[in-house]
């Protein structure tokens, strides 16, 4: 809180991380709500590495509502943006009807200002980060009395993965069945210090802004695929009990499969899509390549990749095996700074895999 005025600024500051998913989310049921068609799971990656920082005031002093990204004005009347902070106004009102001599921020003007310290809408789940912080900055800033999951609720609303964000360790969105959203939330499959060796390494193949980005794809998907209809009713169902089980057994050998088998089967449904939709290239294809090569010679599976919408590959290991699995990938994009591997670390800008590596 600051200074001491008649037209005080008020302000809080807040880091949310990047959520990457290992049962993907695609498609939307309802698109105002960002209702998705299957539930999904993700972990959490350390915000020592992919973040938002965001910093939200109010200030009577203050004009109009404004939001910056990375030091660019971005259009905050978008509906998006609004539903969350039209939520978050009403829950601030709440606290404000039942304490009257708390602070009448709830009619203030706010000024959003975020950084992400990654390459933005690079198939990066920069959206889930960005939410899931400004969420929490306002709901912090607005003193909510609200748990991480009732604020998935609403920053949900903002981006559908962005949900999974407010959480760390292994968290599961379930697509929930009421029509107004109110049970479509994440919740925590385990904590990050139930399986505290998981690591992820992601490699960005190319930080250009993505052809067609998320919610335009799944759309495309949702309209016209048939093997996505199949995958929403059958495969996503069963795949999440099973990754739920790997997770709570440590099973890293099942854990990987069904990441493998979940990414190329959204990655086949988009290639269902008409018109097709590409997001992997010639170089996310050799990440797979290296993938399978360091599991065959290890006879075992000791890494697993993942693709969001995006070139970049994710890649998930077990810190017993730092040295194959990173080590074998450093080597290939070579002397990168910052490489050497804890749970999230990446590979920042600029950091290639050779095109064509097999
Ligand atoms: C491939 O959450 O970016 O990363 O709800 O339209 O904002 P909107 O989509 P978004 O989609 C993420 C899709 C994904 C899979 C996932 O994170 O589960």
């Amino acid at each position: 809180m600051a200074e001491s005025n008649n037209q005080e600024v008020y302000r809080a500051s807040t880091y949310a991380p990047v959520n990457i998913a290992v049962i993907k989310y695609w498609g939307k049921r309802n698109t105002t709500l960002n209702l998705p068609t299957n539930s999904s799971l993700s972990v959490t990656l350390s915000q020592d590495d992919l973040r938002t920082h965001t910093t939200a005031s109010c200030s009577s002093s203050f004009t109009d509502d404004t939001l910056s990204l990375n030091g660019s004005p971005q259009d905050i009347a978008g509906a998006r943006t609004q539903a969350c902070l039209r939520e978050l106004r009403q829950l601030r009102k709440d606290v404000e009807a039942q304490d009257p001599q708390a602070p009448k921020l709830a009619s203030m003007k706010l000024q959003i200002v975020s950084e992400n310290n990654f390459p933005t809408a690079a198939g990066l789940a920069s959206s889930a980060a960005g939410f899931a912080a400004l969420v929490r900055a306002v709901a912090d800033l607005y003193h909510l009395p609200a748990s991480p999951t009732d604020l998935s609720r609403i920053a949900r609303q903002g981006s559908g993965s962005a949900c999974r964000s407010l959480m760390g360790g292994y968290v599961a969105w379930e697509k929930g069945k009421q029509d107004d959203g109110s049970d479509s939330l994440a919740c925590e499959v385990a904590p990050a210090n139930h399986w505290p060796e998981m690591r992820a390494l992601v490699l960005v193949a190319s930080a250009e802004k993505k052809d067609v980005s998320s919610t335009a794809g799944m759309q495309q998907t949702v309209a016209t695929s048939t093997l996505f209809e199949h995958r929403a009713k059958e495969v996503v169902p069963k795949r999440m009990r099973a990754m739920e089980k790997a997770i709570h057994d440590r099973d890293f050998a099942a854990f990987a499969t069904l990441t493998m088998k979940d990414s190329n089967n959204f990655h086949a449904c988009n290639l269902d899509t008409d018109p097709p939709i590409f997001y992997m290239n010639d170089v996310s294809r050799s990440a797979v390549r290296m993938c399978e090569a360091i599991n065959f010679s290890h006879d075992k599976l000791v890494c697993a990749y993942t693709f969001d919408a995006g070139p970049n590959a994710v890649i998930y290991y077990l810190d017993e095996h730092e040295n194959e699995v990173a080590g074998t990938f450093k080597g290939l994009v070579g002397g990168v700074k910052g490489w050497e591997g804890k749970r999230g670390q990446a590979v920042k800008d600029g950091a290639k895999l050779p095109e064509g590596t097999e």
